[in-house]
C-alpha cells in the first residue's frame, strides 16, 4: 500500500486569476492506494457524502484511468469540497503521486501536473492547473502556457471558511469577460509585485500584490460579509486579503505573530454578518 498526503491550495491570490497558486500547510487530503484489477474508491472525512465513489465520476478514478493504474483507492478528505481550497485537486494530486509510486511509473511531479489536471477535468468538467500545480509541487506556483514555475516562500496565512456554498460555476459566471487597459495595467503591476514578494517571503509585497480590480470584486459579492471580514483581518494584522480560488474561503496573508488575532477577527466578522465560519492558521505547504 502507498499513502500520500496532498495539501489544500489557494488559487488566484487576487491578481493571478487562473495563474497563481499557493500550497497551504493544512488542511490536507490523505490518499492510500492498493493494487487491484479494477479501480474502486472509498471516501471518508470532511464532506465525504458529497463526493461520488463511482470511478467514472470521481477525480481520482480519472487519474487512475489516465495512468492505466487500477487500484483500490481510499481518500480521507481533510479539504472540504466546494470550499475554494482545491479539494478535488488535493485528491487528484495525492492519487497521481501514490499511483505513480505503486506502479513504479517514474513520472516527475511536473509530469504529473497535466495528469492530475486531466483527472479534475474528467470529474468536474473544467481543469485549471492553478490548484493541482501547488498541490504537487508545494510552495507558490505560476502556471503558464509553456509550463509551471515554483518558489517556496515562508509566510503566515489564515484561511477562513464560512459555512456558505458558492459553486465554482456561479463564481466563474460573474467573472467579467473584458477589462479596461487601466485595470489591466494595475493587475499586471500587482501580479509582478506579488511575485517579487513571494521570492523574498515579504508579506507586505505579497499582500499589496493580491489587490485585484477585476475578478475579486465581482466574486466578493457572492460571499456574505466579505467586506467586513477583509476590514477586520487588515485591522488585526493582515497585509492582504482575497477570495481563495472560487470562494467562499477568504485567504489572509499576515504579519508574523498576528495569525491568531487575524483568524479570530475573521471569524467574528463573519459572525457579525450572521455566518458561521472556521479558520485554519497555516503557512505555505
Ligand atoms: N482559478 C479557478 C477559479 C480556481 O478561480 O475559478 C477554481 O477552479
Amino acid at each position: 500500500m502507498v499513502t500520500v498526503r496532498a495539501p489544500a491550495t489557494s488559487a488566484n491570490l487576487g491578481s493571478g486569476f487562473d495563474t497563481f497558486g499557493l500550497a497551504l500547510d493544512r488542511p490536507a487530503d490523505i490518499v492510500s492506494v492498493e493494487r487491484a484489477h479494477r479501480t474502486t474508491i472509498e471516501v471518508t472525512g470532511a464532506g465525504a457524502r458529497y463526493i461520488p465513489e463511482d470511478p467514472e465520476k470521481n477525480t481520482v478514478g480519472a487519474v487512475a484511468e489516465a495512468l492505466d493504474a487500477p487500484a483500490h483507492i481510499h481518500i480521507d478528505k481533510g479539504v472540504r469540497p466546494a470550499s475554494g481550497l482545491g479539494s478535488s485537486a488535493a485528491s487528484a494530486a495525492a492519487a497521481a503521486v501514490a499511483l505513480d509510486e505503486l506502479y513504479g511509473l517514474g513520472h516527475t511531479r511536473e509530469e504529473l501536473v497535466p495528469v492530475a489536471a486531466e483527472g479534475e477535468a474528467a470529474a468536474s468538467g473544467e481543469a485549471h492547473s492553478d490548484n493541482v500545480a501547488p498541490a504537487l509541487l508545494g510552495g507558490f506556483t505560476v502556471v503558464a502556457d509553456d509550463g509551471v514555475t515554483q518558489v517556496s516562500p515562508d509566510l503566515s496565512l489564515v484561511a477562513c471558511l464560512p459555512d456558505i456554498v458558492v459553486s465554482t460555476r456561479d463564481a466563474r459566471q460573474v467573472v467579467p469577460t473584458s477589462t479596461s487597459m487601466d485595470d489591466l495595467v494595475e493587475t499586471v503591476g500587482n501580479a509582478a509585485t506579488l511575485t517579487v514578494g513571494m521570492c523574498r517571503s515579504d508579506p507586505h509585497l505579497v499582500g499589496r500584490g493580491m489587490d485585484d480590480p477585476v475578478v475579486t470584486p465581482a466574486r466578493a459579492d457572492l460571499i456574505t460579509g466579505s467586506e467586513g471580514v477583509e476590514g477586520a483581518a487588515r485591522a488585526a494584522g493582515a497585509t492582504g486579503v482575497t477570495v481563495s480560488g472560487a470562494g467562499p474561503t477568504m485567504l489572509a496573508v499576515c504579519e508574523p505573530g498576528t495569525r491568531r488575532a487575524v483568524a479570530m477577527a475573521m471569524i467574528d466578522a463573519f459572525d457579525d454578518a450572521g455566518v458561521d465560519a472556521t479558520a485554519f492558521q497555516t503557512s505555505v505547504g
